[in-house]
């Protein structure tokens, strides 16, 4: 891992073992990135690569030799003098103009990365990365511009954003500031998102990029189900085990873009960042604006390369404290089984069984607090129910203790229902527009945590709850889109900030919970997986993937969810049938043998299955306590995409290669086919690995596969709608 500088070309040359990035000043004074790919050597100059030829309609000045910001790639580029791409930010003037030339100034190589103040983002010490950062100065609109780049040991990775200051006299509105840019010089690539809705979230979609606009963005003030702040382009071709890719994920949870613009020349550019719909961010005299992060990172061995890079990166340069790296407690949570009709007795006896099988963590879900029986009242009173919780959460909390279990709770403290003593108290702590009718959602507002006092306020309270209590875990809940986003506290030309500095309000309340609680192991949650992002993970290290919990719908979300985000955050569990989204009913061990590879527990009252069924539960409680260090920390891969098949598998490796656990499941029967084999992946070509008690060479499992018939004995068909079975493979 290096950083170079050449002063007499000017340019950067950032690389470790797998890619090279190089930027350079360009004739105009800005930088222009002149390579991002495959390690390459170094050399003293690469301007050759820049282009001065060609048609452009505007060039630089006459000195530059023809050079147009057009016809070359750019690495932070401004709209409105020789680029007619998408901009990556734009400031405007005092006097209305939003011209701007920001040109090397100086920089700075460190060694490590800092951190960004109120955001979260990657972290690595001073031997595991390396960062740049660029300042660029525009002497007219008295701004200066820092542009960061860290490069990690080890990993093809590099995580960017971008400061602005005013160090001027005069005002100045950044109305976009998003924080990467990244040039090709062809457009020969697919676009990648992952989409979805509540219950169906990130699901793949891949598109071919030419010449125009592909966009996704949110403005439901969440990173939301409905499209993920995480997205490839791709080489035609690439698939899970070869070929070229880069993926960008922005490590953040609020309004987002992400857009492609292949030029008419053929240059593709793509960007990504805060939405800059209805943003705007006045600085001050001595101001800055820090943007979030996005970790760029590439392969040339295919998606699940890409996958395994994200994985490794967040489990270990993401997430925090005493859950990283750590095996997660096999948890009951009681929501599926009771909603929010329950009493201290009822959750007792579920949580008795639940220790009976094994299970270590018991979760309260809603309805513990003020006049929560249905979700048309008490969301702000975080005040525990006499009548549910006759101790507080603090008897309770010893009880579930003495059983034998760990515990942890449910809150949503982003919001307030208008039936609530909170809201009574405070009207106007929510975001609204006076004069104006606001819309509800699940019967709830949404307070304003752009106001310091109200998160002051939320904190207080389950500060409160918290500290009185024994408390593990903490389950975090956000149930609805942010609309009539206006702050009756802030002043009408800063009300484009509310939406960020919302955002900002979310990350200080969990930084201060994680500060005062630091052993409380954090699960996010927003309807399910409405705010399952990079962002998040800093703060809670897994997430509540989906209020989809049926077995065969999940195959597909978690299958999507793994492209971006490590298996030990996807939160998965077993759930009672027929299942209570969609009515399907399947085995009880396909619904392990999805959930184990996630976080795993159970989402049902364990006394309300048979015996038989019960004893089955003690067993997959076993085998995740077994099995789960290597299932949610191994080396991941998909195998089948339940997408394009009627079957789905996927798998894990030790690092070591000396153990792996497969997952086959059949969606949907295929009658009287061929059962066909399974090819692995990842496992060592020459070790002799054990497999339902025969041997094979890892070569012979992954280029001729396992023969699906082997799994008859098991009772195992493909010629049976939901059938499936996870096995072990362990070196001789
Ligand atoms: C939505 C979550 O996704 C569910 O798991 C549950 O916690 C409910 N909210 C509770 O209101």
């Amino acid at each position: 891992m290096n950083i170079v500088w050449n002063k007499t070309s000017e340019q950067f040359h950032l690389y470790n073992d797998r890619l090279s990035y190089i930027i350079g000043v360009a004739p105009s004074g800005e930088l222009a990135n002149l390579y991002f790919g495959k390690r390459i050597h170094d050399r003293a100059d690469f301007s050759y690569v820049l282009f001065r030829m060609g048609m452009p309609n505007v060039v630089v000045d006459a000195d530059t030799e023809s050079y147009s910001m057009e016809l070359n790639c750019q690495e932070y580029p401004s709209f409105g003098t020789t680029d007619f791409g998408a901009q990556a930010f734009e400031v405007e003037m005092a006097n209305g103009s939003r011209i701007s030339n920001f040109v090397y100034k100086s920089h700075r190589i460190s060694q490590g990365k800092k951190e960004i103040k109120g955001l979260p983002a990657t972290y690595a010490d001073k031997t595991e990365a390396m960062t740049l950062e660029v300042t660029l100065a525009d002497t007219l609109a008295g701004m200066e511009l820092i542009l960061y780049y860290t490069i990690f040991e080890g990993y093809p990775v590099v995580a960017r954003h971008a400061r602005f200051k005013n160090v001027g006299n005069s005002k100045v509105k950044l109305t976009r500031a998003l924080s990467a840019c990244l040039d090709f010089p062809d457009q020969n690539y697919e676009w990648m998102q992952f989409s979805g809705a509540w219950a169906r979230e990130r699901i793949p979609e891949i598109k071919k990029l030419s010449t125009g606009v592909t966009y996704i963005d949110s403005r439901r003030g969440a990173s939301s189900a409905n499209q993920n702040p995480f997205v490839i382009l791709k080489r035609p071709g690439t698939d899970d085990f070869m070929g070229e890719a880069i993926g960008f994920s922005f490590v953040y949870s609020g309004n987002f873009i992400a857009l492609a613009d292949g030029s008419t020349h053929g240059r593709l550019r793509f960007v990504m960042g805060i939405n800059p719909d209805r943003f705007c961010w006045p600085l001050e005299k001595d101001e800055c604006f820090e943007t979030p992060e996005v970790v760029i990172a590439m392969t040339d061995r295919g998606l699940n390369d890409l996958s395994q890079t994200y994985h490794k990166l967040y489990n270990n340069h993401l997430v925090r404290g005493k859950w990283k790296n750590t095996p997660r407690p096999i948890l009951n949570n009681n929501w599926e089984a009771t909603y929010m009709d329950f009493t201290e007795e009822s959750i007792l006896k579920i949580a008795s069984k639940a220790k009976d099988a094994g299970i270590e963590l018991f979760v309260l879900d809603d309805g513990w607090f003020g006049e929560r029986n249905d979700d048309f009242a008490g969301l702000g009173d975080w005040v525990e129910n006499p009548k549910k919780l006759p101790q507080g959460m603090a008897g309770l909390s010893r009880k579930i203790n003495a059983l034998g279990l760990k515990f942890g709770f449910w809150i949503e403290p982003e919001m307030v229902n208008p039936n609530s003593n909170l809201y009574r108290r405070h009207p106007d702590w929510v975001l609204s527009v006076p004069g104006r009718k606001s819309s509800l959602g699940r019967h709830q507002l949404v307070l304003d945590f752009s106001r310091e006092e109200v998160v002051d306020y939320i904190y207080g309270m389950l500060h409160k709850v918290i500290k009185g209590s024994k408390i593990d875990y903490i389950k975090w809940d956000m149930n609805r889109a942010l609309t009539e986003v206006f702050s009756v506290d802030t002043p009408a030309e800063r009300q484009g900030m509310v939406a960020h500095k919302y955002v900002l309000g979310v990350y200080s309340l969990y930084s201060r919970l994680i500060k005062a609680f630091p052993n409380i192991l954090f699960e996010s949650c927003s309807s399910g997986g409405n705010r399952f992002d990079a962002g998040m993970l800093y703060y809670a290290p897994q997430a509540w993937c989906s209020d989809n919990s049926d077995a065969i719908d999940r195959i597909r979300i978690q299958y999507g969810t793994s492209f971006g985000y490590p298996i030990v955050s996807i939160g998965s569990h077993v759930s009672a049938v027929p299942n209570q989204q969609t009515g399907r009913v399947t085995p009880l061990d396909i619904r392990a043998n999805v959930a184990y590879f996630g976080t795993f527990g159970y989402e049902l009252d364990l006394n309300e299955i048979s015996d038989e069924e019960f004893e089955l539960v003690k067993k997959q409680v076993e085998f995740m306590k077994e099995n789960r260090a290597l299932v949610q920390f191994g080396d991941f891969y998909r195998l089948r995409s339940p997408f394009e098949n009627d079957q789905a598998a996927w798998m894990v490796v030790s690092e070591d290669k000396k153990k792996a656990i497969v997952g086959f499941y059949c969606l949907r029967s295929n009658v009287n086919a061929l059962p066909g084999f399974l090819k692995l992946a990842g496992l060592d070509p020459d070790k002799e690995y054990r497999m339902e008690g025969k041997t094979y060479y890892g070569d012979e499992l992954m280029n001729m596969g396992i023969t699906l018939s082997e799994f008859y004995d098991r009772g195992f068909t493909i010629s049976k709608d939901y059938d499936s079975f996870v096995t072990i493979i362990e070196e001789v």
